[in-house]
């Protein structure tokens, strides 16, 4: 059987290695994903700036970060850390029907806050805004409750999205073509979350 210890150290340094580079054979074997439309050090170099800004926009008023499950988990967890403030964190879920890869704009709360917004300066944070409706559903349940301000920090916003001044995105990480994308979170049918930087997603509608 070997000795479980040093065999747990040699495969996390594997992880390691795959995860800094990103190049891990099973993704790149992959005929479902494309190019790589962002890389890991793209997004560890845009997070870092993301939170520097964050950090000074609201040092005087801490925020109460609002991640939006289950796409923005992976972003949500590095920019929390590129925030040098005392932060608070809370998640909803919403579910918004249509195909997998098409949004309905009909969307559904499967997991409420936690927390009360009222008087909060409320940072939501999101994967990915494509139509731009599901992020304009939350908007309006979140200001309904209060807070003392309310703004949008978006990893992707895609380039069909008409301005959107209504919307309040403050902090945008990337602006990409309208293609469909996975990885760093997002998914097609709950795959490729763990996928370490964000791919093209060549594939039809999954089974
Ligand atoms: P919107 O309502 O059209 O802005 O779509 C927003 C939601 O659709 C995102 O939060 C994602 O969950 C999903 N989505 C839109 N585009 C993509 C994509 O390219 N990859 C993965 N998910 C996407
Ligand atoms: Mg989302």
């Amino acid at each position: 059987m070997g000795d479980p210890v040093s065999q747990h150290e040699i495969s996390g340094d594997l992880d390691a290695e795959s995860a800094t580079t990103g190049a891990s054979s099973v993704w790149d074997l992959d005929p479902a994903l494309g190019r790589v439309v962002v890389s890991v050090g793209q997004i560890a170099e845009r997070v870092s700036e993301l939170g520097a800004t964050i950090t000074a926009d609201y040092a005087d008023r801490p925020p109460l970060l609002v991640g939006v499950l289950k796409g923005a988990f992976v972003f949500l967890a590095d920019l929390a850390r590129a925030i040098r403030l005392p932060l608070e964190l809370d998640f909803m879920a919403v579910s918004s029907y249509g195909t997998a890869t098409k949004t309905s704009g009909v969307v559904r709360i499967v997991k409420d806050l936690d927390i009360d917004l009222t008087g909060r300066h409320v940072l939501v944070v999101e994967d990915i805004l494509d139509s731009g409706l599901t992020l304009s559903y939350l908007r309006r349940s979140l200001l309904a409750r209060g807070p003392a301000s309310l703004a949008v920090c978006s990893l992707l916003v895609k380039r069909s999205l008409h301005p959107r001044p209504d919307l309040e995105i403050a902090y945008v990480g990337f602006e990409i073509d309208p293609e469909f994308v996975v990885g760093y979170g997002l998914d097609v049918a709950e795959r490729y979350r763990n996928l370490p930087d964000l791919r093209v997603y060549l594939a039809g509608e999954p089974e």
